[in-house]
């Protein structure tokens, strides 16, 4: 039986247009799934919509609409922009969705069932942004610092979950990396939290109307993150689906650092109650920032992906988000940047690479199968190796830099060996059938990334490998001016 491998990502607020933070995500998780897939594993990659809780609801009163003519709305546009962005996830669940409601509704009974639920009286301070409580002492100026907005007093009887019956267990788990949670400094983090004491959390509220009823309390609505986290579930058709039994638990929960808690504490404690397997990896990567300030949707700052999709194709957008800084860590976005990044990267790195080895092949007139030269293969290992090693941890950007010292290799390789001043021959042919096998191993690695342009590439090489010889050029990232 094929090995399987199931990859999720963030179920986003159904409140405005996706922007490159919400992209970035899938365009990693993508990437992620495509070379699993490669490696003929059987993957299941999820996204979604949160469409549930006051954000949202806010929402759609500014703009005069229904709650469910709203979010049907704006799920129309990301399910338009992950088409425009060639992102092949497997599973796409929409929280209003019946489907949800059913799994959710399932899920609550186990917690209940399991004795993780009582009711208390919830008094302190909400911010709406974050969708989560917020204590005093996080307030810059009295504002919440991530959305610069006014927290909202409140006092309401709630349903709260037993975090602190699970608690131990979760630290044990994350302690021993049952959890693996990565990278370490987030991990630290989730750690140090624990340690420092966390409370019980709401699994309903009282004021908000725009959620699915809570079980018991009909006057009531299930607190928006706990029902989105089970997303994870019924887009697998919990309980009863062959999906569900076949991909749970999730192998990767890719998320953003901002939401590390959730997934790395509520959740698995979650899921300890209703007696379900735990998630084995948990990536919590680094957040854009814009001029240094959080890019937020709120905060009118965002840079959206049509733009880049318009600028520089679908490859050139995925491509950009990408490579832009390790997702380890936090960086900030110059939008004035991605233009010499495109050419100098994509242009001239490795479009030139497939045209002038093109062009050299054409010009002999084809290229036979022979031995590669032994002054560059155990280069090509190197980086090839190092390229396998670094996808199976999840660390594309510096797979990325493998692959570009490979081109570097290559465009050095033909430089020194100069088999444009050789007459043909064994010497030229074992030259170009070094470059082309480089150019394969080259392109196979690149194809998660961009895997329309490579797909045009690729059929070409097969061509040649074939004796097809044409003689019109590749045109793989025309320069920007
Ligand atoms: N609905 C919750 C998630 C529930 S998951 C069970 C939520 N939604 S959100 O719309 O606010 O999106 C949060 C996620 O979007 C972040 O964790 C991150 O993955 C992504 N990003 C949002 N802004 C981002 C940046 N500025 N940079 C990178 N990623 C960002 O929280």
């Amino acid at each position: 039986m094929k090995e399987k491998f199931y990859i999720t990502t963030p179920i986003y607020y159904a409140s405005g247009a996706p922007h490159i933070g919400h992209a970035f995500n899938l365009i990693y998780a993508d990437i992620i799934a495509r070379s699993q897939k490669s490696k003929g594993k059987s993957v299941f990659f999820s996204a979604g919509l949160d469409e549930h809780g006051s954000k949202v609801e806010e929402k759609a009163v500014l703009e005069n609409k229904p709650p469910q003519e709203f979010v049907d709305e704006i799920a129309e546009k990301y399910i338009d922009c992950w088409k425009k962005l060639n992102i092949e996830y497997d599973g796409f669940i929409r929280t209003t969705s019946e489907e949800h409601k059913k799994g959710v509704y399932y899920f609550f009974e186990k917690l209940k069932n399991a004795g993780a639920i009582y009711e208390g009286i919830y008094e302190g301070l909400y911010c709406v942004g974050c969708e989560n409580f917020i204590t005093e002492k996080n307030l810059i100026n009295g504002l919440c610092p991530d959305h610069k907005q006014l927290p909202q007093k409140l006092k309401e009887k709630n349903y709260f979950f037993n975090l602190q019956k699970y608690l131990p267990t979760v630290k044990e788990k994350i302690l021993n990396n049952e959890i693996n949670i990565f990278p370490k400094s987030r991990r630290r983090e989730i750690i140090s939290i624990i340690e420092n004491g966390i409370s019980d959390f709401s699994l309903s509220r009282e004021k908000v109307k725009w959620g699915i009823p809570f079980p018991d309390a009909q006057n009531q609505t299930i607190y928006v993150w706990t029902e989105a986290l089970v997303n994870y579930l019924t887009v697998l058709d919990y309980p009863d689906g062959e999906n569900f039994k076949k991909f749970w638990p999730a192998d990767l929960h890719f998320v953003g650092a901002d939401i590390n808690k959730f997934h790395s504490i509520f959740w698995p404690a979650m899921l300890l109650a209703a007696d379900l397997p735990l998630p084995k990896n948990i990536f919590a990567h680094g957040l854009f920032t814009i001029n240094n300030q959080k890019m937020a949707k709120t905060l009118g700052n965002a840079i959206y992906p049509i733009d880049l999709i318009n600028q520089f194709g679908v490859d050139g957008a995925r491509y950009l988000l990408v490579s832009q800084f390790s997702a380890e860590e936090h960086g900030d976005i110059k939008k004035s940047a991605f233009k010499n990044k495109y050419n100098s990267d994509l242009a001239n790195g490795i479009g030139n690479l497939f045209e002038r080895t093109l062009t050299l092949i054409k010009n002999a007139g084809g290229v036979k199968k022979t031995a590669i030269d032994l002054s560059i293969k155990s280069a090509i290992e190197k980086e090839t190796n190092n390229y396998r090693l670094n996808m199976e941890n999840f660390k594309l950007f510096k797979a990325l830099e493998n692959i570009f010292s490979l081109i570097r290799e290559s465009d050095k390789y033909i430089n020194a060996q100069k088999p444009w001043s050789l007459e043909k021959g064994e010497e030229l042919n074992k030259i170009l059938f070094t470059v082309f096998e480089t150019l394969k191993e080259i392109a196979i690695s690149l194809e998660p990334f961009m895997p329309e342009k490579i797909k045009i590439a690729k059929n070409r090489l097969w061509e040649i490998e074939n004796g097809i010889i044409k003689e019109e050029k590749l045109n793989l990232f025309p320069r920007i001016k």
